[in-house]
């Protein structure tokens, strides 16, 4: 086992060295190295890995976008995405009246790996910005609450960077369950897959009917499946025809930007600098005041 872990953590450095920055592997051979992959979690709660044989992996030249149309995910039923109508009364008791519906779902508990939770958007009910992501990590779904892993803590400090607290906004996602991979029974998944269009079409309404709810003055898409979910699935190929500039959702201005992840894997201050940027025109927007600190981060190194 051990043997063949370092045998395919030697091809992936050989091809990072040689400029390949993805891999796609076959949606098969995925779901064998997931097994692979895999923490048993005993009843002790200690997790060990499972001894099985490491499949073939096929590097291909990978496309810089993941089309959740051409994802092969699990063949999955959905019934018609809901229709919802919001209760009547005040923000708080329509926005608990969702948020009671979404959890209640059996569509979508459906989707849930066992002991694992929906996950519905948070933050203030008047929030001026809504940030949109991808769906739920593994640290979401264990905590019931979006973007509260790495890329959340990301997202939290690019808040604050905008002189908020990540409670002054609303943040939500596309999805309100964490895609499943196959893993065997009493192992935990590791690692994610982008939601495939049935899924997103289904998780829709319930952002719509939140969107509705807060009434943001301007909403940012975090990466390419949050703009897909809200653009339109055939909005674009690449992120980069539309991050960085404004569209519309049903009226409310939307900025197009990277998912906090990117970050996470190009630290670089250019990339950095690229969100921020962003980030500054959403601020110039909705007239948040901007100090020149503020103006120049990231703009040196
Ligand atoms: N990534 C997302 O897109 N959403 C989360 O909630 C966490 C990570």
């Amino acid at each position: 086992m051990r043997t063949a872990i370092t045998a395919l953590t030697e091809e992936l450095r050989r091809l990072k060295a040689s400029g390949v920055t993805n891999v796609t592997i076959s949606p098969d051979s995925l779901a064998r190295l997931q097994t692979v992959v895999s923490k048993r979690v005993d009843a002790s709660g200690v997790a060990a890995t499972q001894e099985t044989v490491l499949p073939a992996i096929e590097p291909v030249a990978a496309p810089s976008v993941r089309n959740p149309k051409k994802e092969e995910a699990p063949k999955q039923n959905f019934p018609e995405p809901p229709t919802i109508g919001l209760v009547e009364g005040d923000k708080p008791t329509r926005w608990a009246a969702l948020r009671d519906l979404v959890l209640k779902n059996e569509t979508c508990l459906a989707q849930l790996a066992p002991n694992k939770q929906l996950v519905f958007g948070v933050g203030d009910f008047d929030a001026k910005i809504m940030f949109v992501g991808e769906a739920p990590g593994a640290d979401e779904e264990t905590r019931g609450e979006p973007f509260v892993g790495p890329a959340g803590q990301l997202l939290t400090k690019m808040i604050s960077g905008m002189g908020l607290k990540r409670e002054e906004t609303y943040i939500a996602n596309i999805m309100n369950w964490r895609p499943q991979l196959p893993t065997r029974d009493g192992y935990e998944q590791i690692g994610n897959r982008p939601p495939d269009a049935e899924e997103m079409a289904y998780c829709l309404p319930f952002l719509r009917a939140q969107i509705e709810v807060v009434a943001p003055q301007v909403i940012v898409a975090l990466g390419a499946t949050a703009a897909r979910g809200l653009l339109g699935l055939d909005a674009f190929r690449a992120l980069g025809e539309v991050r960085g500039k404004w569209h519309e959702f049903e009226k409310t201005p939307l900025m197009v930007t990277y998912h906090p992840s990117y970050i996470l894997r190009n630290k670089s201050n250019r990339s950095k600098r690229a969100i921020w940027e962003d980030m500054l025109q959403v601020m110039e927007r909705i007239q948040m005041p901007i100090t020149d600190k503020q103006r120049g981060y990231f703009l040196s190194g």
